[in-house]
């Protein structure tokens, strides 16, 4: 494979059309099969060549600690500031991985409940491990689906959100998926995820290899148009071009 990619760099009008036929087949599998395409990746990630990776050894970079460590983001400011308007005793992250907004969350709100729910095993069994370590009380992460919520009671939390998560939940699921979250959800819901300029993108369009949808479309089946706001990150929330340019914080009140 490393030989191919080689030969094929030789020549950038093949590497071109290889890449360009790369991303029509997984487009293409991704419209087969669906959501469970990109579950999957994520469920295993920590698996990838076969190693079943337990932790790396203190201090060595890897992709659950990349996650803990991003905590500083800028962007997760706003996000904890739009959650925190709704002064919430109980939140639920879906898609937390080891829970950096979690500890966020967890700090900020000490009296709250705050739970993380992630596909991903090492993701959660790491995290839970950080947040023992923190001294938190009030915070833990559970494994599960973003679409299978069933163990959670009927607005059994004020808030219900998501970052960067619900731009691998393609056409398949994602309404059932929100109407799990508004099933949730007592007083809101926040996503920050890609927001199309497109009123008209429906269940979603395939950008980059993820989906980007009209959020205040989609959320309208769920709450009237005024509750829905929508603020396009900035540079200096998320500094890098995509999610500058795409990104957006959704706050929809229910
Ligand atoms: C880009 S990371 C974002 C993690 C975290 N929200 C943050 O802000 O750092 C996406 C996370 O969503 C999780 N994920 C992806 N698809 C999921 C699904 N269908 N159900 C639950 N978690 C999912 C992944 O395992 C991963 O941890």
């Amino acid at each position: 494979m490393d030989k191919l990619k080689k030969l094929l760099k030789k020549s950038p009008t093949l590497y071109d059309a290889a890449s360009k036929t790369r991303y029509n087949a997984r487009y293409l599998k991704v419209r087969v099969l669906g959501t469970s395409v990109k579950e999957k990746q994520w469920a295993t990630r920590h698996l990838r060549d076969g190693k079943d990776l337990l932790g790396p050894a203190e201090g060595e970079e890897d992709w659950v600690g990349s996650y803990w460590k991003s905590k500083d983001h800028p962007h997760r400011i706003l996000l904890v500031e739009t959650i925190a308007q709704y002064k919430p005793n109980s939140v639920l992250e879906v898609g937390s991985n080891c829970g950096p907004n979690v500890y966020l969350l967890a700090k900020k709100f000490p009296n709250a409940k705050i739970v993380g729910v992630d596909i991903n095993p090492l993701a959660v069994e790491r995290g839970n491990d950080l947040l023992r370590r923190e001294g938190f009380s009030n915070a833990k992460l559970i494994c599960t689906k973003a679409d299978e919520l069933a163990q959670f009671e009927n607005k059994s939390f004020d808030v219900v959100f998501t970052d960067a998560v619900l731009i691998y939940i393609g056409p398949d699921k994602i309404m059932n998926t929100i109407k799990e979250f508004t099933r949730l959800a007592k007083k809101g819901l926040v996503f920050v995820e890609w927001q199309s300029p497109k009123p008209d993108s429906g269940l979603g369009e395939y950008f980059n290899g993820n989906w980007i949808r009209d959020y205040t479309t989609l959320l309208s089946n769920f709450a009237s148009k005024e509750k829905i706001q929508v603020r396009k990150l900035l540079r200096e929330d998320w500094p890098d071009e995509r999610w500058s340019t795409i990104g957006a914080i959704i706050n929809c009140e229910l």
